[in-house]
């Protein structure tokens, strides 16, 4: 591939790469099979297919089997924080267009974004809506695109909002919405892999500790359902009375983040919302107590207001900075408040991520069999998510019983 067609950090990664690409393939058997379901028609044949999500592993082995229906591929990550720079070396060797370092500045970020999204693509698989949103500023990019499939309950909340304002140029899934993505990936996926990359940056024990998770939608249910697993007292923080009240009804502790700040030891957001922890909350934290985040973007935690206020800062250990405030107190940000699970782990489980990717690929093979669409919101098809989630159910070897 000539040297302008990739951005990436160092080629002479790609053996490690390669390495961890070839493992989760193992884990992914509902994706491969739907690779042997659509190589057949050839609906990716010549097609120009964008990705913009985090890319570790997992995403690598999705790009690759487009790659191998046929498509051209170019990917980028969403989040420059969870770039795994093995992965990208080991997809430019196979013939992919990668646009992604570990870390790159917001500059380079929106740049890797534009050098993409020129060649025209005919489908993009978003995370968290950045690419969309550059493609609604830059219409000139968008003439062929047929669709948009978004991974995220972020992304999907910035569509719903273009949508509902009548300003959605082109048609799009919210894939996060598909019940085979959200009830499994969002929940047990998220649940799992933020306390695993938590358990190991930290290498501290979580049993009777005091675990305050602010947000109970799916990502919340699962880290607090995992948290409490694993024997943390729990408190959840709410905005919304009737999570609020499950919460309670699911056993935990439930109260006013204002509450919870001087309990906690450890602090995980996962609302996808701005600044829902705050220098007053941080404030009042205990020294010691560790803040992470399991949202979309690292804006949950208001780490700018602490930078500016503490005393020093300095990295402790690896995605650990520790912060001595003006009290006195040291207060730990994990994975400098980017998504915990990735920035500072391995991401989701493969053999969760083969049902969201399953969805993804079902998707894609939608809008290439499709025509043109109207440039609306739709609900990933309901044959699409039972197929999945069955192809998931016979994978486990569980036959479930008929009406
Ligand atoms: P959701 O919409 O199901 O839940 C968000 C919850 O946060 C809601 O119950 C809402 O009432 C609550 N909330 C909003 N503002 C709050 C505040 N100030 N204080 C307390 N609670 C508040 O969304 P979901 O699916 O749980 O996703 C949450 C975030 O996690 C999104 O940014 C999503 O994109 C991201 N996500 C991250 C994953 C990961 O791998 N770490 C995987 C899937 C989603």
């Amino acid at each position: 591939m000539a040297s302008e067609d990739y951005i990436i950090k160092d080629i002479n990664l790609a053996p490690k790469g390669e390495i961890l690409i070839e493992w989760v393939a193992k884990w992914m058997p509902v994706l491969n099979s739907l690779y042997e379901k659509f190589k057949g028609p050839g609906a990716f044949k010549n097609k120009k297919i964008a990705l913009c999500i985090h890319l570790e592993a997992k995403t690598a082995y999705l790009a690759l089997i487009i790659k191998k229906l046929g498509a051209e591929v170019w990917i980028t990550s969403s989040n420059p924080l969870s770039t795994k720079d093995e992965v990208t070396a080991a997809l430019v060797k196979e013939g992919v267009h990668v646009f992604a370092k570990h870390g790159a500045s917001s500059e380079e970020y929106w740049s890797y974004l534009e050098k993409i999204l020129k060649n025209k693509m005919d489908v993009i698989v978003d995370d968290g809506g950045d690419i969309c949103e550059y493609l609604h500023e830059h219409p000139e990019y968008g003439t062929n695109v047929l669709g948009i499939c978004e991974e995220t309950t972020t992304g999907v909340n910035r569509l719903k909002e273009l949508n509902s304002a009548g300003k959605l140029k082109y048609p799009a899934i919210a894939v996060n919405d598909a019940k085979s993505k959200h009830l499994f990936d969002n929940r047990y996926g998220t649940g799992q892999s933020t306390w695993t990359a938590i358990t190991h940056l930290t290498n501290l024990n979580i049993a009777g500790k005091c675990v305050v998770v602010v947000g109970y939608g799916w990502v919340g249910k699962g880290v607090s359902a995992r948290a409490k697993g694993m024997g943390a007292d729990v408190i959840i923080t709410e905005i919304d009375p009737w999570k609020a009240l499950e919460a309670r009804m699911d056993g935990f502790r439930v109260m006013t983040i204002a509450a919870a700040a001087p309990l906690g030891d450890f602090f995980i957001t996962a609302t996808g919302e701005k600044e829902v922890i705050r220098l007053e909350h941080i404030e009042k934290m205990h020294s010691g107590a560790f803040l992470a985040n399991a949202g979309h973007f690292d804006f949950e935690i208001d780490i700018t207001s602490l930078k500016k206020t503490a005393k020093s800062c300095q990295v402790v250990r690896d995605e650990i900075e520790e912060y001595i405030l003006k009290n006195g107190n040291r207060i730990y940000v994990l994975a400098r408040g980017g998504i915990i699970n990735i920035a500072g782990g391995l991401g989701h489980a493969a053999d969760i991520m083969d049902m969201s990717f399953s969805v993804q690929l079902s998707c894609l093979n939608y809008f290439l069999t499709s025509g043109k669409l109207e440039p609306k919101l739709i609900k990933v098809p309901e044959e699409i998510d039972r197929m999945v989630t069955e192809e998931k159910l016979g994978v486990e070897g569980i036959s479930i019983d008929k009406k």
